[in-house]
Protein backbone atom coordinates (compact mmCIF):
# COMPACT_ATOMS: atom_id res chain seq x y z
CA UNK A 1 0.00 0.00 0.00
CA UNK A 2 1.14 3.65 -0.88
CA UNK A 3 1.53 6.00 1.50
CA UNK A 4 -0.89 8.07 -0.24
CA UNK A 5 -3.62 4.61 0.20
CA UNK A 6 -2.49 4.79 4.07
CA UNK A 7 -3.41 8.10 4.03
CA UNK A 8 -6.89 7.65 2.42
CA UNK A 9 -7.55 4.66 4.55
CA UNK A 10 -6.95 6.72 7.88
CA UNK A 11 -8.90 9.66 6.64
CA UNK A 12 -11.79 7.58 6.04
CA UNK A 13 -11.94 5.81 9.51
CA UNK A 14 -11.74 9.46 10.75
CA UNK A 15 -14.77 10.42 8.44
CA UNK A 16 -16.86 7.46 9.94
CA UNK A 17 -15.84 7.46 13.55
CA UNK A 18 -14.85 11.26 14.37
CA UNK A 19 -11.08 11.54 16.27
CA UNK A 20 -10.91 14.35 18.67
CA UNK A 21 -7.20 13.91 19.21
CA UNK A 22 -6.70 13.32 15.06
CA UNK A 23 -4.29 16.17 14.13
CA UNK A 24 -6.22 18.99 15.31
CA UNK A 25 -5.01 21.78 17.99
CA UNK A 26 -6.47 23.30 20.61
CA UNK A 27 -7.49 26.87 18.46
CA UNK A 28 -10.28 28.45 19.84
CA UNK A 29 -12.85 28.27 17.47
CA UNK A 30 -14.22 31.25 15.50
CA UNK A 31 -16.80 33.15 17.68
CA UNK A 32 -18.80 35.24 14.92
CA UNK A 33 -22.17 37.12 14.76
CA UNK A 34 -24.48 34.55 13.58
CA UNK A 35 -21.96 31.81 13.50
CA UNK A 36 -22.57 28.53 14.91
CA UNK A 37 -20.12 25.73 14.60
CA UNK A 38 -21.82 22.44 15.04
CA UNK A 39 -20.06 19.89 17.69
CA UNK A 40 -19.64 17.18 15.07
CA UNK A 41 -17.49 19.64 12.91
CA UNK A 42 -15.62 20.87 15.90
CA UNK A 43 -15.11 16.94 16.48
CA UNK A 44 -13.41 16.69 13.37
CA UNK A 45 -11.28 19.66 13.18
CA UNK A 46 -8.27 18.03 11.50
CA UNK A 47 -6.72 20.89 10.60
CA UNK A 48 -3.57 22.51 12.75
CA UNK A 49 -4.32 26.48 12.43
CA UNK A 50 -7.13 28.54 10.40
CA UNK A 51 -6.73 29.04 6.76
CA UNK A 52 -9.70 31.99 6.86
CA UNK A 53 -8.88 35.65 7.15
CA UNK A 54 -11.33 38.13 6.28
CA UNK A 55 -9.01 40.14 4.71
CA UNK A 56 -8.23 37.61 2.23
CA UNK A 57 -12.39 37.22 1.27
CA UNK A 58 -13.23 40.90 0.09
CA UNK A 59 -15.07 41.53 -3.02
CA UNK A 60 -16.91 38.01 -3.86
CA UNK A 61 -13.90 35.73 -4.22
CA UNK A 62 -14.56 32.26 -5.60
CA UNK A 63 -13.25 30.24 -2.80
CA UNK A 64 -11.45 26.63 -3.31
CA UNK A 65 -10.33 24.42 -0.52
CA UNK A 66 -8.81 20.96 -0.37
CA UNK A 67 -9.10 18.37 1.92
CA UNK A 68 -12.48 18.93 3.58
CA UNK A 69 -12.18 17.19 6.84
CA UNK A 70 -15.54 18.07 8.83
CA UNK A 71 -16.29 21.06 6.93
CA UNK A 72 -15.78 23.47 9.38
CA UNK A 73 -13.39 25.59 7.31
CA UNK A 74 -15.88 25.42 4.23
CA UNK A 75 -18.54 26.85 6.80
CA UNK A 76 -16.08 29.85 7.74
CA UNK A 77 -15.67 30.53 4.24
CA UNK A 78 -18.93 30.17 3.18
CA UNK A 79 -19.87 32.59 6.15
CA UNK A 80 -18.02 35.44 4.12
CA UNK A 81 -19.25 34.40 0.66
CA UNK A 82 -22.90 33.53 1.09
CA UNK A 83 -23.97 32.69 -2.32
CA UNK A 84 -24.62 29.52 -4.49
CA UNK A 85 -21.50 27.59 -5.26
CA UNK A 86 -19.08 30.56 -3.81
CA UNK A 87 -17.15 28.09 -1.89
CA UNK A 88 -15.76 24.46 -3.46
CA UNK A 89 -14.44 21.69 -1.48
CA UNK A 90 -12.60 19.40 -2.65
CA UNK A 91 -11.45 15.65 -1.21
CA UNK A 92 -10.13 12.75 -2.27
CA UNK A 93 -12.02 10.50 0.38
CA UNK A 94 -15.49 9.11 -0.13
CA UNK A 95 -16.55 8.74 2.89
CA UNK A 96 -15.19 12.24 4.35
CA UNK A 97 -17.01 14.17 1.45
CA UNK A 98 -20.05 12.20 2.72
CA UNK A 99 -19.62 13.16 6.37
CA UNK A 100 -19.22 17.22 5.69
CA UNK A 101 -22.37 16.66 3.86
CA UNK A 102 -24.39 15.59 6.65
CA UNK A 103 -22.81 17.90 8.46
CA UNK A 104 -23.40 20.84 6.36
CA UNK A 105 -27.02 19.49 7.38
CA UNK A 106 -26.75 20.22 11.04
CA UNK A 107 -25.17 23.18 10.41
CA UNK A 108 -28.16 24.35 8.51
CA UNK A 109 -30.69 24.13 11.43
CA UNK A 110 -27.94 26.16 13.90
CA UNK A 111 -27.52 28.94 11.22
CA UNK A 112 -30.49 30.68 9.70
CA UNK A 113 -28.13 32.48 7.30
CA UNK A 114 -26.28 29.21 5.71
CA UNK A 115 -27.62 26.85 2.85
CA UNK A 116 -25.47 23.75 1.71
CA UNK A 117 -25.48 24.91 -1.68
CA UNK A 118 -23.23 27.87 -0.48
CA UNK A 119 -20.36 24.74 -0.71
CA UNK A 120 -19.75 22.43 -3.74
CA UNK A 121 -18.47 19.70 -2.87
CA UNK A 122 -16.48 17.52 -5.55
CA UNK A 123 -14.38 14.29 -5.14
CA UNK A 124 -11.24 14.92 -6.58
CA UNK A 125 -6.97 14.66 -5.93
CA UNK A 126 -5.01 17.29 -4.48
CA UNK A 127 -2.38 16.08 -7.05
CA UNK A 128 -4.81 16.75 -10.07
CA UNK A 129 -7.58 19.35 -8.96
CA UNK A 130 -10.72 18.60 -10.75
CA UNK A 131 -10.86 22.48 -11.32
CA UNK A 132 -10.41 25.04 -14.33
CA UNK A 133 -7.19 26.79 -14.41
CA UNK A 134 -7.21 30.81 -13.52
CA UNK A 135 -10.51 30.31 -11.88
CA UNK A 136 -10.18 30.66 -8.26
CA UNK A 137 -9.60 33.97 -6.18
CA UNK A 138 -8.48 32.10 -3.23
CA UNK A 139 -7.37 28.82 -2.54
CA UNK A 140 -7.12 27.09 0.82
CA UNK A 141 -5.56 23.85 2.28
CA UNK A 142 -5.19 22.94 6.08
CA UNK A 143 -2.70 20.29 7.60
CA UNK A 144 -2.89 18.23 3.91
CA UNK A 145 -0.07 19.02 2.02
CA UNK A 146 2.73 18.66 4.96
CA UNK A 147 1.40 14.76 4.30
CA UNK A 148 3.20 15.00 0.83
CA UNK A 149 6.53 13.63 -0.12
CA UNK A 150 8.29 16.07 -1.49
CA UNK A 151 7.45 15.58 -5.15
CA UNK A 152 3.49 14.94 -4.51
CA UNK A 153 4.14 18.39 -2.52
CA UNK A 154 5.27 20.17 -5.57
CA UNK A 155 2.53 18.77 -7.91
CA UNK A 156 0.32 19.60 -5.47
CA UNK A 157 1.24 23.71 -4.85
CA UNK A 158 1.41 23.22 -8.39
CA UNK A 159 -1.82 22.24 -8.78
CA UNK A 160 -3.16 24.98 -6.88
CA UNK A 161 -1.22 27.79 -8.97
CA UNK A 162 -2.55 26.63 -11.87
CA UNK A 163 -6.16 26.90 -10.84
CA UNK A 164 -5.42 30.06 -9.28
CA UNK A 165 -6.36 33.61 -11.19
CA UNK A 166 -3.20 36.00 -11.43
CA UNK A 167 -2.94 37.89 -8.01
CA UNK A 168 -5.22 34.92 -6.35
CA UNK A 169 -4.04 33.96 -2.54
CA UNK A 170 -3.10 30.21 -1.57
CA UNK A 171 -3.92 30.15 2.28
CA UNK A 172 -2.49 27.45 4.16
CA UNK A 173 -1.84 25.65 7.86
CA UNK A 174 0.55 23.37 7.97
CA UNK A 175 3.25 21.84 10.37
CA UNK A 176 6.61 22.19 9.66
CA UNK A 177 9.98 21.54 11.60
CA UNK A 178 13.08 22.73 12.06
CA UNK A 179 15.11 19.68 12.93
CA UNK A 180 16.21 16.40 10.88
CA UNK A 181 13.84 13.69 11.37
CA UNK A 182 15.37 9.97 11.33
CA UNK A 183 14.12 7.54 8.53
CA UNK A 184 12.13 5.63 10.86
CA UNK A 185 9.88 8.56 11.44
CA UNK A 186 9.95 9.58 7.87
CA UNK A 187 9.03 6.17 6.64
CA UNK A 188 5.94 5.67 8.93
CA UNK A 189 3.30 6.05 6.56
CA UNK A 190 0.63 6.32 9.54
CA UNK A 191 2.55 8.61 11.71
CA UNK A 192 2.81 11.30 7.98
CA UNK A 193 -0.85 10.51 7.67
CA UNK A 194 -1.02 11.83 11.29
CA UNK A 195 0.35 14.73 10.03
CA UNK A 196 3.45 14.33 12.18
CA UNK A 197 6.45 12.94 9.75
CA UNK A 198 5.89 14.61 7.08
CA UNK A 199 6.77 18.05 7.71
CA UNK A 200 10.07 19.84 6.49
CA UNK A 201 11.69 23.34 7.40
CA UNK A 202 9.81 26.36 6.71
CA UNK A 203 12.57 28.00 4.42
CA UNK A 204 12.13 24.39 2.35
CA UNK A 205 8.40 24.82 2.09
CA UNK A 206 8.61 28.51 0.87
CA UNK A 207 11.05 27.26 -2.18
CA UNK A 208 8.44 24.75 -2.84
CA UNK A 209 6.08 27.76 -2.76
CA UNK A 210 8.83 30.02 -4.92
CA UNK A 211 9.74 27.34 -7.73
CA UNK A 212 5.65 27.10 -8.33
CA UNK A 213 5.99 30.88 -9.04
CA UNK A 214 4.25 32.38 -6.32
CA UNK A 215 6.22 36.29 -5.97
CA UNK A 216 4.57 37.18 -2.26
CA UNK A 217 4.65 34.61 0.61
CA UNK A 218 3.47 35.80 3.69
CA UNK A 219 3.89 34.26 7.31
CA UNK A 220 1.47 34.80 9.42
CA UNK A 221 1.52 32.80 12.09
CA UNK A 222 4.24 30.49 13.96
CA UNK A 223 3.12 28.25 16.76
CA UNK A 224 4.47 25.16 18.82
CA UNK A 225 2.26 21.74 17.64
CA UNK A 226 4.03 18.66 18.93
CA UNK A 227 6.93 16.95 20.16
CA UNK A 228 7.82 13.32 19.18
CA UNK A 229 9.49 11.75 22.40
CA UNK A 230 11.79 8.78 22.49
CA UNK A 231 9.04 7.13 24.84
CA UNK A 232 6.23 7.16 22.08
CA UNK A 233 7.75 7.72 19.20
CA UNK A 234 10.91 6.29 17.37
CA UNK A 235 13.58 8.60 17.58
CA UNK A 236 16.36 8.84 19.98
CA UNK A 237 15.98 13.12 20.57
CA UNK A 238 12.89 15.20 21.40
CA UNK A 239 11.67 16.35 17.94
CA UNK A 240 9.61 19.49 18.03
CA UNK A 241 6.88 20.56 15.48
CA UNK A 242 5.21 23.38 14.79
CA UNK A 243 2.40 24.72 12.68
CA UNK A 244 2.37 27.77 10.33
CA UNK A 245 -0.03 30.01 8.74
CA UNK A 246 0.50 31.47 5.44
CA UNK A 247 -0.24 32.96 2.10
CA UNK A 248 1.39 32.62 -0.86
CA UNK A 249 0.40 35.12 -3.64
CA UNK A 250 0.11 34.49 -7.19
CA UNK A 251 2.00 37.85 -7.97
CA UNK A 252 4.75 38.41 -10.64
CA UNK A 253 8.07 36.88 -9.74
CA UNK A 254 9.76 39.93 -9.06
CA UNK A 255 13.19 40.24 -11.43
CA UNK A 256 15.46 40.07 -7.51
CA UNK A 257 13.46 37.43 -6.60
CA UNK A 258 10.45 36.57 -3.91
CA UNK A 259 8.92 38.76 -1.49
CA UNK A 260 8.65 36.79 1.47
CA UNK A 261 7.49 38.59 4.54
CA UNK A 262 8.11 36.58 7.80
CA UNK A 263 7.21 39.96 10.13
CA UNK A 264 10.16 42.15 10.05
CA UNK A 265 9.98 45.98 10.46
CA UNK A 266 11.99 48.47 9.46
CA UNK A 267 12.09 51.78 11.48
CA UNK A 268 14.58 55.00 10.30
CA UNK A 269 15.76 56.91 13.46
CA UNK A 270 18.12 59.37 11.60
CA UNK A 271 18.01 63.12 11.74
CA UNK A 272 16.17 63.57 8.14
CA UNK A 273 12.34 63.48 8.20
CA UNK A 274 12.82 60.42 5.85
CA UNK A 275 15.01 58.04 4.54
CA UNK A 276 13.98 57.07 0.69
CA UNK A 277 16.79 54.24 -0.47
CA UNK A 278 15.94 54.81 -3.96
CA UNK A 279 14.52 51.21 -4.66
CA UNK A 280 10.96 51.99 -4.44
CA UNK A 281 11.19 52.24 -0.02
CA UNK A 282 10.48 55.87 1.86
CA UNK A 283 10.97 54.84 5.30
CA UNK A 284 9.00 58.13 7.79
CA UNK A 285 11.23 58.94 10.53
CA UNK A 286 10.23 57.09 13.50
CA UNK A 287 7.52 55.13 11.35
CA UNK A 288 7.49 51.53 11.18
CA UNK A 289 7.43 49.77 8.19
CA UNK A 290 6.34 46.20 7.49
CA UNK A 291 9.54 44.75 5.07
CA UNK A 292 9.96 41.56 3.34
CA UNK A 293 12.82 39.71 3.99
CA UNK A 294 14.86 40.90 0.73
CA UNK A 295 13.99 44.19 1.62
CA UNK A 296 15.00 44.15 5.27
CA UNK A 297 18.59 42.69 4.03
CA UNK A 298 18.96 45.39 1.12
CA UNK A 299 18.35 48.18 4.10
CA UNK A 300 21.01 46.83 6.36
CA UNK A 301 23.25 47.01 3.85
CA UNK A 302 22.62 50.62 3.37
CA UNK A 303 24.35 51.35 6.56
CA UNK A 304 22.03 53.97 7.98
CA UNK A 305 20.37 54.43 11.04
CA UNK A 306 17.65 52.02 10.17
CA UNK A 307 16.76 49.47 13.05
CA UNK A 308 15.45 46.41 12.05
CA UNK A 309 13.46 44.02 13.91
CA UNK A 310 14.08 40.34 14.03
CA UNK A 311 11.13 38.30 12.15
CA UNK A 312 8.07 37.70 14.39
CA UNK A 313 6.47 34.86 12.20
CA UNK A 314 3.36 37.14 12.63
CA UNK A 315 2.68 38.93 9.10
CA UNK A 316 -0.57 40.44 8.62
CA UNK A 317 -0.68 43.09 5.99
CA UNK A 318 1.36 46.42 4.42
CA UNK A 319 4.76 47.30 3.88
CA UNK A 320 7.38 48.09 1.54
CA UNK A 321 6.45 45.54 -1.72
C1 LIG B 1 -5.61 16.33 8.13
S1 LIG B 1 -7.15 16.28 7.33
C2 LIG B 1 -7.55 18.01 7.32
C3 LIG B 1 -9.02 18.27 7.14
C4 LIG B 1 -9.43 19.73 7.13
N1 LIG B 1 -8.64 20.49 6.22
C5 LIG B 1 -9.36 20.33 8.52
O1 LIG B 1 -8.60 21.30 8.71
O2 LIG B 1 -10.04 19.84 9.43
C6 LIG B 1 -6.75 15.94 5.63
C7 LIG B 1 -7.91 15.97 4.67
O3 LIG B 1 -7.42 15.80 3.34
C8 LIG B 1 -8.13 14.75 2.68
N2 LIG B 1 -7.19 14.16 1.72
C9 LIG B 1 -6.23 13.24 1.95
N3 LIG B 1 -5.53 13.01 0.81
C10 LIG B 1 -6.05 13.84 -0.14
C11 LIG B 1 -5.75 14.08 -1.50
N4 LIG B 1 -4.76 13.44 -2.12
N5 LIG B 1 -6.50 14.98 -2.18
C12 LIG B 1 -7.53 15.64 -1.55
N6 LIG B 1 -7.85 15.45 -0.27
C13 LIG B 1 -7.12 14.56 0.44
C14 LIG B 1 -8.58 13.85 3.80
O4 LIG B 1 -9.69 13.07 3.44
C15 LIG B 1 -8.93 14.87 4.88
O5 LIG B 1 -10.23 15.38 4.68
Amino acid sequence: MSYLEATNDLYKQAALTPDVGLCCTTNPVWQLPGLSIPTIMQEMNYGCGSTVSASDLVNDPKVLYVGVGGGMELLQFAYFSRQKGGVTGVDVVDEMLSACKSNFKIAEEENPWFRSEFVNLLKGDALNLPIESESIDVAAQNCLFNIFKLEDLRKAVAEMYRVLKPHGRLVMSDPVCEQPMNQTLRNDDRLRALCLSGSIPIKDYVKVLTDAGFGTIEIRARKSYRILSPNHYPTEELVHIESIEIAAIKDPMPEDGPCVFTGKTAIYYGGEPYLDDKNGHVLLQNQPLAVCDKTAAALAALQEPIHISESTWHYDGGGCC
